[in-house]
């Protein structure tokens, strides 16, 4: 970082505007010293925990969990109004709290705060999650909290106090005409701190059918940017959601506050140290014939034993 600092001090006619804020890697440069994600620990310890999230899942390490069934999801057909602003990192639109979830395991019920997207530049990679490796051309996130809470802060005290619904993105053919609202409010909102408010939208419009809901990953993890709190009960669909190029496009036109374009919207994956991911759809026949076997194993030995 200091080579880097009076590397910058020779390059010609760089202005340094100090950055106290954390910002992506994509934003790093000579005359712009934010905070990447390298050295995130630097705005809070937390990002150096042992539970970061966002994580590379290993599909085959994850273990099929039957009590992984389908979520109920409260109000997520109702239309509302929503206010969709640029925030200098992302594009987030504010949920009403009268959007709930429950089941798929979770402990409580959730109500919704926000959902926002993380994405990459020029059709590329921009998921914070990856599968086996691969990165998706975007992200989105829906974060709840448990009902008993007022805030996100409140909530992130709680190891399971957030749960986030997160969806991929795959680019397709033709365009996805339910992000239309979205999309089209882009425009007003390239600038940090633009909001516009999006009318009429559920948020049943923007996801994968109910049907379409049932494969999901599941692990404990954190917030993705800072102060990135280990309280997040991440549940991650395998059915991805489709967008086409011009539309995944129009997310590179908003801003960030150096006026750079606002692209590369993703932290890198972060160790599991000893995680387990856990899946909701198939496999499990499979799991609970290999537990019948097992038992009959152990249970000969142990009558082998006894007799013995
Ligand atoms: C967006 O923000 C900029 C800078 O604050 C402001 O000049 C501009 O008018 C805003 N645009 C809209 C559509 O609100
Ligand atoms: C969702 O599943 C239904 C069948 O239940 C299928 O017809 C439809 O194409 C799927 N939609 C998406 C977006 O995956
Ligand atoms: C956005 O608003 C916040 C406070 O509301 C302010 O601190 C920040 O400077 C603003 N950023 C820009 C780019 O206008
Ligand atoms: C940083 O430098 C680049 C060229 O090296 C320039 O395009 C950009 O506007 C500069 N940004 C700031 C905030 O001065
Ligand atoms: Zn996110």
């Amino acid at each position: 970082m200091l080579l880097a600092a009076v590397f910058c001090l020779f390059a010609s006619s760089v202005k340094i505007v100090s950055g106290a804020d954390w910002c992506y890697q994509s934003q790093v440069s000579c005359n712009y010293t934010c905070t990447g994600p390298e050295v995130w620990a630097a705005v809070s310890e937390d990002c150096s925990g042992r539970s970061q999230s966002p994580v590379n899942i290993m599909t085959r390490k994850i273990l099929p969990d039957e009590r992984l069934t389908s979520f109920e999801l409260i109000g997520y057909q109702e239309t509302f109004h929503g206010r969709l602003t640029n925030n200098g990192h992302t594009v987030q639109l504010d949920l009403p709290t009268t959007m709930k979830i429950k089941g798929g395991n979770l402990p409580t019920t959730y109500k919704a705060l926000q959902f926002h997207l993380h994405w990459g530049k020029n059709g590329g990679p921009g998921s914070e999650h990856t599968i086996d490796g691969e990165q998706f051309p975007m992200e989105m996130h829906i974060v709840h909290i448990k009902e008993e809470y007022e805030s996100l802060s409140q909530a992130v005290r709680d190891r399971s106090g957030v749960a986030v619904l997160g969806f991929f993105f795959q680019e397709s053919k033709s365009a996805n005409k339910k992000f239309d609202p979205l999309i089209n409010a882009l425009k007003y909102i390239t600038e940090p701190n633009n909001s516009t408010t999006l009318t009429g939208v559920s948020l049943e419009m923007f996801i994968p059918h109910k049907d379409n809901m049932t494969k999901y990953f599941r692990y404990d993890g954190s917030l993705t940017t800072p102060n990135c709190a280990e309280a997040v009960v991440w549940s991650l669909f395998e059915n991805t959601i489709p967008l086409s190029r011009n539309q995944l496009a129009a997310f590179y036109q908003l801003l960030y506050p150096d006026g750079k374009q606002m692209v590369n919207t993703y932290r890198p994956v972060q160790p599991m140290n000893g995680r387990q991911v856990y899946y909701s759809g198939g496999h499990v026949a499979l799991v609970s014939t290999v537990l019948l076997i097992m038992s009959v194993l152990v249970s000969s030995a142990l009558s082998l034993h006894t007799a013995g």
